[in-house]
């Protein structure tokens, strides 16, 4: 059995059948990742399925029919949400720099509720869902005044370890592209009551990512609840908690992984305690798809520069791309029939002609590996496919244009939402 719950005959089978390079998913494994979350954790929240982690919509489909609701952060996502079957009551809009025409559109489709990340962006909204004559639900984004030291804004900085929750020391003074800032959030939310087509039901707050210990994000959550008490108290309609995703998988065979019946204790109590009844809500991507999938590629080349083994692969950074902090994500990999014998260090590089393609350093390879070898790389089910330098979030393909002769042209459409469905086939169980 591999860590993707497939044996080596049934991935050589999909390769056999498929060719490389590959995505490989296998979809039981993402059926039990959700049941357990949906056991574990406490009744008042609901998964959100964070469809940036992967928007195939084979698997959007399944979590649909599993009962998860879905985080979206562009229209592309929203529509295949929508098309997985997913109800637009449902349905969460997450993310910055929404456009107007992204919002009509969400709206005319009856989006469950939108997250705010600005006064600005609350009144265009406002403006739409009043042309539309609708009122809309929304929440709003919070930029927190702090952060647990692992946050990842915050581990790329360097802070006192004192404290596990503090005041975040950092570019900008904390300062975020993400929501408003928490000591603007009282008065953000006094102008809302002049905002007639606007429903205010709660608020967004999302800053760690791939957390393996519990504790720092209850730690984080913690402080969710306490800013919402305190805008309760004050007299906003908090009704709604959103805690966005984090929770993390171990992109190796040592670390421990999350414990999530841990978690689902400690958040009971935590809402227990609570002043008020919130629901809540758990944009989910990571650790639903990403010990689903895995990656896979054929060996070219393989050469020395300077001493430095590089095995190339049929694959690259247009296929999987992880920003410097998750190269190691990628040592987690086997080769198809030599996995016995990892001993020999190499950079896996992949087929675009930029530097910038190397999918990973100084990884362990097999010293036989040899051309026509296939490469395997685990836990690529989340933020793989989707977070390639193509495909991430389904934004359409960009147009591009020329000057040719002094005359514009246009040499390159705009790429369409529809694209990104043409070669899936939407098998249903
Ligand atoms: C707003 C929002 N929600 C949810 C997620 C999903 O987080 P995760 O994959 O850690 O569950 C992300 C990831 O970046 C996000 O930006």
């Amino acid at each position: 059995m591999q860590p993707l719950g497939l044996s080596q005959r049934e991935v050589e089978q999909a390769v056999l059948q498929y060719g490389t390079p590959l995505y490989l998913y296998n979809l039981d494994v993402v059926e039990k990742r959700y049941q357990a979350l949906a056991e574990t954790l406490p009744s008042n929240c609901r998964v959100y399925y964070a469809l940036k982690a992967n928007s195939n919509l084979t698997i959007c489909h399944r979590l649909s029919q599993l009962g998860a609701a879905a985080e979206v952060s562009s229209l592309g996502e929203l529509i295949a949400a929508l098309k997985s079957g997913f109800e637009a009551q449902s349905i969460v809009f997450t993310g910055p720099g929404k456009t107007s025409q992204e919002l009509w559109d969400a709206i005319a489709k009856g989006i469950g509720l939108i997250v705010v990340e600005s006064f600005n962006e609350a009144q265009r909204v406002n403006d739409i869902a009043k042309q539309q004559g609708v009122r809309q639900d929304v929440l709003l984004r919070i930029n927190p005044c702090f952060r647990t030291l692992n946050s990842c804004e915050v581990k790329a900085c360097s802070v006192d370890e004192k404290d596990r929750l503090k005041p975040i020391q950092m570019n900008g003074q904390g300062s975020s592209k993400f929501g408003v800032d928490e000591e603007e959030a009282d008065a953000v939310l006094d102008a809302f009551t002049t905002l007639e087509y606007l429903q205010l039901k709660g608020i967004h707050i999302f800053t760690e990512s791939n957390v393996l210990d519990y504790a720092q994000l209850l730690d984080s959550w913690r402080n969710t609840v306490t800013i919402a008490n305190r805008l309760r108290q004050a007299g906003h309609p908090i009704s709604i908690l959103d805690f966005g995703g984090g929770i993390g998988v171990p992109y190796n065979s040592v670390d421990a992984a999350f414990d999530l019946s841990g978690f689902g204790r400690e958040l009971t109590t935590l809402f227990a305690e609570a002043p008020y009844p919130y629901t809540c809500i758990l944009e989910i991507g990571r650790y639903i798809v990403c010990e689903a999938g895995c990656y896979i590629a054929e060996v070219v080349d393989i050469k020395y520069s300077k001493g430095q083994k590089f095995v190339i692969v049929n694959g690259g950074v247009h296929n999987i791309y992880r920003t410097p902090a998750m190269q190691n994500a990628s040592k987690y990999l086997q080769v198809l029939e030599k996995d016995a014998d990892m001993s020999q260090s190499a950079t896996l590089a992949g087929q675009l002609p930029t530097p910038i393609d190397v999918i990973t350093k100084d990884v362990q390879l097999p010293e036989s590996i040899a051309i026509g070898d296939i490469v395997m790389v685990y836990n690529c089910g989340a933020y793989g496919f989707n977070h390639s330098l193509t495909n991430f979030s389904l934004h359409p393909y960009p147009a591009e244009a020329a000057y040719l002769q002094g005359q514009l042209k246009l040499v390159r459409s705009r790429g369409t939402i529809e694209d990104f469905f043409t070669h899936q086939h939407l098998v249903t169980v």
